[in-house]
C-alpha cells in the first residue's frame, strides 16, 4: 500500500538563512501512530507546517495521499487536520462557532451532530456557548484539537498537543485519539512527554538539527536498545574492580558503593547467576540489589547526545 504521506529531499531554509530541515525524507503508513521526538528547535514544528501546506518547502516534495502539497494545497489541507503548537483563535468567538467554522473553511457541509460529539468527547460541551477568552489554557488546547478534527480529517497532526494539560486530561485526550485511530485515522503527534510516546505510539521518530536520526517501530526499538540494568549495592565500597570480574563490564558508581552490569534482557542468558558468584568469590560484599529497565528516555538521551 502507497504510504498516506511521502516526504522526499525535505529542506527548509529560512529567510534568515537558518536551515531548519536538512533532507528530510520519510512515509507514514495510513493508520499508524508516528510520534515524533526532538529537542526545542529540532524542527518538528516545521517539518509538520511544510506537510500541513502552512510553510513552503525551499526543496524536496512532500505527496499527501498522492498530491502534492503545494501544487495541490485544496486537496491535500481538505483531509489534514492541524493541532497547532501556539494558540491562535479568535478570542472573542464562542467555542461553537469556532469549530463550526473551521468545519465550513475546510468546505465540508454543516453537520451539528459531529460538532457536538467532537465537543462532548474533549470534555467542552457544557463550554460550547463560552467564549475563548473564558476558558483556561487547557481547554483553549482542546478547542484546537475539536477545530482539528470539525471536517472529519484522515491525518491528524498534533503538534505537542497535551502541553500544558493535567494528567486528567491527557488521559482523556489520549482516549479520544485511540478512537480516532480504531475509526483509521492516521496520528502523527510531537511531544516532549517521552512515556507518551512510548505508551501510545506505533513507530517513534527522532529528530534533531533537521535531521531524522531514527525512525522505528517502537517494539523493535525497545528490542534492540531496550536494556536492562543491574544495580549492586555493595557492604563496602572498592576503589577498583577484583580480577575475575572484567569479563561483565561492570562500571563503578557511588565512589566505589555500587557496581552497574548492563545487559541484554531479551536473550536468553542474562550472565547474572555467573556474575554474583564471581562477585561472592571475589570477596565483595553485597547490601541491596535492584533492576532498572532502559527506556526510550535513555535511548533518546544517548542519541542526542552523541550528535552534540
Ligand atoms: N519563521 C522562522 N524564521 C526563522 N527561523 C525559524 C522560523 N521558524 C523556526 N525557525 C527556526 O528553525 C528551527 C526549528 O524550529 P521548529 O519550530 O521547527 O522546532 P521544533 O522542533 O518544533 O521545536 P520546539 O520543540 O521548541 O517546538 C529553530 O532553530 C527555529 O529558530
Ligand atoms: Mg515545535
Amino acid at each position: 500500500m502507497a504510504p498516506i504521506v511521502s516526504v522526499s529531499h525535505l529542506v527548509k531554509t529560512y529567510g534568515s538563512g537558518f536551515q531548519a530541515l536538512k533532507g528530510v525524507s520519510l512515509d507514514i503508513e495510513e493508520g499508524e501512530i508516528l510520534a515524533l521526538l526532538g529537542p526545542n528547535g529540532a524542527g518538528k514544528t516545521t517539518l509538520i507546517s511544510i506537510i500541513c501546506g502552512i510553510v513552503n518547502p525551499s526543496s524536496g516534495t512532500v505527496l499527501v495521499n498522492g498530491h502534492d502539497v503545494v501544487k495541490d494545497f485544496r486537496a491535500t489541507r481538505a483531509i489534514i487536520g492541524l493541532v497547532p503548537q501556539e494558540l491562535t483563535t479568535d478570542q472573542f468567538e464562542t467555542v461553537w462557532n469556532t469549530v463550526s467554522f473551521s468545519r465550513g473553511l475546510h468546505g465540508k457541509k454543516a453537520n451539528p451532530a459531529h460538532i457536538e460529539k467532537v465537543l462532548r468527547d474533549l470534555s467542552l460541551w457544557d463550554k460550547k456557548d463560552n467564549m475563548l477568552r473564558e476558558l483556561s489554557g487547557g481547554m483553549k488546547r482542546r478547542v484546537l484539537i475539536a477545530k482539528a478534527l470539525s471536517h472529519e480529517p484522515r491525518i491528524l497532526f498534533l503538534d505537542e498537543p497535551t502541553a500544558g494539560v493535567d494528567v486528567n486530561l491527557r488521559k482523556d485526550m489520549w482516549k479520544v485519539v485511540q478512537t480516532l485511530r480504531e475509526g483509521g485515522v492516521t496520528i502523527i503527534l510531537t511531544t516532549h512527554y517521552i512515556e507518551e510516546a512510548e505508551e501510545i505510539a506505533d513507530r517513534v521518530g527522532v529528530i534533531n538539527g533537521g535531521e531524522i536520526l531514527l525512525i522505528e517501530e517502537k517494539s523493535a526499538l525497545m528490542k534492540t536498545l531496550g536494556r536492562k540494568q543491574l544495580r549492586i549495592e555493595l557492604a563496602e565500597p572498592v576503589t577498583v574492580l577484583p580480577q575475575g570480574l572484567e569479563p561483565y563490564h561492570l562500571k563503578l558508581e557511588d565512589d566505589g558503593g555500587r557496581l552497574i552490569y548492563d545487559y541484554d534482557a531479551s536473550g536468553g542468558r542474562t550472565g547474572i547467576t555467573t556474575l554474583l558468584a564471581a562477585i561472592a568469590e571475589a570477596g565483595l560484599r553485597i547490601k541491596d540489589i535492584s533492576t532498572r529497565q532502559s527506556t526510550l528516555e535513555d535511548i533518546f538521551v544517548e542519541l542526542v547526545e552523541k550528535r552534540a
